[in-house]
């Protein structure tokens, strides 16, 4: 008996410790790559901010007709895939330049006419027609994202900012749950 509970012991011991590394080495990742990395590590929104914040934007679209959405790094198609299964009237457009979430999103999309994935670099995209934007990128990004997209919206464009906020503006609303890290903010333009 003692030798099974001491095996047990050392079993919750090692799965422990592997969990323990495992968050380390993703949670030092994720910091890392907020301070340093140029372009966004294909980290997916998830949890109760994604949860929250699609609710958000479902109550937005149910409202609306014919909107057109877009994700600035529409990574894996977390955000998107969901919606446009839901939403045949609207239009979804997602920009993303890392091979794997791209063409994993690419196939995932194929049986959906109303959503397109493209590789290409959000800052050439076109934001004439855009209603609703989405995106979880690092600080350096916002800023480009104030700097250069900004001035292309029209006014009453809707932006769900995960995590880092655009710079120099007010959001309309800050929905902020049980850290800093799981915070996404609204603005309209
Ligand atoms: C943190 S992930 C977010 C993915 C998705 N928007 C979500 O919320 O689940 C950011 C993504 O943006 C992509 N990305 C960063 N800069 C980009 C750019 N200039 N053009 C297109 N994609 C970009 C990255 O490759 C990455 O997959």
């Amino acid at each position: 008996m003692a030798n099974v509970l001491l095996i047990l012991a050392l079993l919750l011991l090692f799965t422990g410790s592997i969990i323990i590394v495992v968050l380390g080495i993703i949670g030092t990742y994720l910091i890392i790559a907020g301070k340093f990395m140029r372009f966004s590590p294909p980290v997916p929104s998830s949890g109760k901010v994604k949860k929250k914040m699609l609710a958000h934007a479902v109550q937005y679209l149910e409202k609306h007709q014919n909107l057109t959405i877009t994700d600035l790094g529409s990574g894996w198609g977390t955000l998107l895939l969901p919606l446009a299964q839901n939403f045949p009237n609207h239009r979804f457009i997602g920009y993303e330049l890392a091979k794997l979430p791209y063409y994993t999103s690419k196939l995932r999309a194929l049986k959906l006419q109303n959503i397109q994935v493209k590789r290409l670099d959000f800052f050439n995209a076109d934001f004439s027609g855009i209603d609703v934007i989405f995106c979880f990128l690092l600080p350096s990004a916002m800023q480009q994202c104030y700097d250069k997209i900004l001035p292309k919206l029209k006014k009453g464009t809707i932006i769900y900012a995960n995590r880092f906020p655009l710079p120099n503006i007010e959001p309309n609303e800050i929905v902020s749950l049980d850290s800093d890290y799981e915070t996404f903010y609204v603005y309209k333009i």
